[in-house]
This record gives structure tokens, sequence and C-alpha cells, in this order.
């Protein structure tokens, strides 16, 4: 795994020209577009977003949904794990969203995917509810979802996290829960 030098990394928005990149970056990480949360269909490279760059190489995003004073987190993928760089790009993304007036943040991930579910808790998240068996459903939708997930673990259930803002956090300083 190269190591991304963090003077290296530019986080910027995705603007409109960037969806045929996006697009591309979800084929080869997400087996293409659509994805399908509780049964809807979302497009990544149409909605808005985070995008981290390495010397020019898309090395991740974070895409989301705008919910009025809402976001749904749709796809954060970092592609060199483990090395500080999607705790960097939640906060910039916390900390905008809280600038502009978002309230809450909230995402779906899957029952196998134990290392967001301890991403997000270590980082204030909580769990807020659970769909069971919603990944049947999901792959009636788009049948190549894979069956089996992290650590061999059936993929089954859609388990959903979420971050309430406070007006003011990002002025006293709550995001830096962020670590
Ligand atoms: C979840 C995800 C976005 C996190 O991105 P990341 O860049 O790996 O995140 P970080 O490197 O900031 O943190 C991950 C872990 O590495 C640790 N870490 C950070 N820098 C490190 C370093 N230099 N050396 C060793 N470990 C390090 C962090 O402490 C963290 O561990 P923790 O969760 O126990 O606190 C990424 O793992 C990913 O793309 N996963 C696959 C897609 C996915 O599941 N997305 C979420 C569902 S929507």
């Amino acid at each position: 795994m190269p190591h991304r030098t963090e003077s290296d990394l530019v986080i910027r928005r995705s603007e409109a020209s960037d969806a045929p990149l996006v697009r591309s970056f979800m084929e080869e990480r997400w087996g293409g577009e659509p994805l399908v949360i509780n049964c809807k269909l979302y497009h990544p490279s149409t909605l808005p977003g985070f995008l981290v760059f390495h010397k020019d190489e898309l090395i991740g995003c974070l895409i989301y949904e705008l919910q009025e004073a809402e976001r749904e987190i749709i796809v954060f993928e970092i592609v060199d794990r483990h090395q500080g760089i999607g705790s960097r790009l939640l906060r910039q993304f916390i900390v905008e969203a809280a600038k502009e007036g978002c309230r809450r943040v909230h995402l779906m991930t899957t029952n196998d995917n134990l290392d967001a579910l301890r991403f997000y808790q270590r980082r204030g998240f909580t769990l807020c509810g659970i769909r069971l068996g919603a990944s049947a459903a999901a792959r009636e939708i788009k049948p190549s979802l894979i069956e089996t997930g992290d650590y061999g673990i059936p993929v089954r259930d859609e388990i959903l996290l979420e971050m309430v803002l406070q007006e003011g956090d990002v002025d006293n300083g709550a995001a830096a829960c962020l670590c």
C-alpha cells in the first residue's frame, strides 16, 4: 500500500465536470452505479461530494445527498486505508455541513462492515436503526451485490448511523470529537 504524503493530498468539492471520473471510480471500487440504499437507487456521479486527490490521482471520495437540513452519506471510500485520510475527509465534510446549517448527518452500512461500524462510532456517530433483511431486497434490484462480505459475514441487513449537529458546533469545536 503506497504511503500518501499529507502535503501531496488535495481535498476539494466535486464539480459537474468530475462526473466521468466519479463514475469510473464507482466502476472500479463499487461495481458501478447505481447504488441501492433502502431500495432507492443513487447515482453518486450526479451527487455533491468531496474528492481526495494524490498528485492528480483520485484516491477517495465522500458523496452525499442533500435532504433539507440533513445530509446522507451515500459513498465514503478511501483507496489506501489506515493512513488518516478518511478521518481528515470526514472531519472536513462535517465541519462544512455544520457551517451550512446541516443538523444531522446519517448513513447506511451493511452488517458485515465491522471496520466502518468501528470507524464511525469512534468518530461520534451513533446507531439509529436497522433494516433487517434489506440486502436481499437490494439484490433483487441489483443482482451483482455480493452475498458474503467482510470477514466472511453474510450481507443481510442495513445498519443506520447518525451524527446530530447542534447550532454552534463549528464554533465550539464539537467537531473535534472527530479524531
Ligand atoms: C471507512 C473508510 C472510509 C475510512 O477511511 P480511512 O482512510 O481508512 O480512515 P483512517 O485512516 O482515517 O482511519 C481508519 C483507521 O486507521 C487508523 N489509522 C489512521 N492513521 C493511521 C496510521 N498512520 N497508521 C495506522 N493506523 C492508522 C485510524 O485510527 C482508524 O482506526 P479506528 O477506526 O480504530 O480509529 C475506509 O476504510 C474505506 O474506504 N472503507 C471501505 C468503504 C466503506 O466501508 N465505507 C464506509 C461505509 S459507507
